[in-house]
């Protein structure tokens, strides 16, 4: 186990521990800003060589300050996302697109409708294909990714399960895109959006493990008391199917942005 601090200022404490950046911030709002900081300026630079920048987005309320810093860049320090692609984790299953619920509504009201990443250019796993399609559905997500030359930084949150995306324990390391059971935590956690358990979808459709490993960057947000105790197992403890978001310890530039809740679990040394 390698544990080395790297930095530290008032804002900002960084360590290195199994192979993941932990960088602590005096806020999720820092945190927020730092990992939006430098998708933009990767956004610029892959522009800059003539690129794509191939974003892997993810949902839920965590990553919700980094879109809104990111549409302010684009707005106040034109930042330009026409050569952005992105690619969503997930999609609850089955799920219609204009659903109060959906991961693309979601995703249109706290990005896509306020940025210029044209609408070609967008992916999010499709909650409408019919069951019998969707193995070939996860096929060609898949395909598309690989088309689109891999994913240059993958965005994280992180459920109480350990889960990334929908990856619940038991997935495995080298999991692709596919239709997944969801756990009772995660159902239970989602259960106030859908108006209770019974209206919670079973069924997911989300990258795998392995989709997410093979990204460029991965960058995990995780905010709060509540995501301590998990954090703290996915950084510090081994590697399991259990906790999926431990496999993230084999992963050569992945970096966890946390507030000091979400890391006081952690142990730092
Ligand atoms: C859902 C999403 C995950 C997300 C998790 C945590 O399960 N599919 O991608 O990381 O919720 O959500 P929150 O950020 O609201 O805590």
């Amino acid at each position: 186990m390698l544990t080395q601090p790297t930095e530290k200022d008032d804002n900002l404490v960084q360590w290195i521990r199994n192979g993941i950046a932990v960088r602590v911030f005096g806020s999720d709002v820092d945190a927020s800003q730092s990992v939006a900081s430098e998708i933009a300026a990767l956004i610029r630079q892959r522009a800059a060589e003539g690129e794509s920048c191939v974003l892997g987005l993810a949902t839920g309320s965590t990553p919700v300050r980094v879109y809104r810093e990111l549409i302010r860049i684009h707005r106040e320090e034109n930042l330009s996302m026409k050569h952005v692609v992105t690619f969503n984790l997930d999609e609850y299953f089955p799920m219609q697109p204009d659903a109060a619920q959906s991961y693309v509504r979601f995703m249109n009201e706290q990005l896509f409708d306020h940025v210029d990443i044209p609408r070609s250019s967008i992916h999010i796993p499709d909650g409408t294909i019919g069951r019998d399609g969707v193995d070939e559905y996860c096929q060609q997500y898949e395909d598309a990714i690989n088309v689109a030359g891999g994913i240059d930084l993958q965005l994280l949150g992180i459920g109480r399960t350990g889960h990334v995306g929908f990856n619940e324990p038991g997935s495995e390391v080298d999991s692709a895109t596919r239709l997944v059971e969801l756990c009772d935590i995660t159902r239970s956690d989602a259960a106030n959006d859908f108006g209770g358990l019974d209206n919670t979808p079973e069924l997911a459709i989300t990258m795998g493990v392995g989709t997410i490993l093979r990204s460029r960057r991965i960058r995990l947000l995780a905010f709060g008391q509540h995501k301590s105790a998990i954090v703290a197992r996915s950084v510090q403890g081994e590697i399991t199917d259990s906790v999926p978001a431990t496999y993230l310890q084999g992963h050569d530039d992945v970096q966890f942005a946390l507030d000091s809740a979400a890391a006081s679990t952690l142990d730092p040394k």
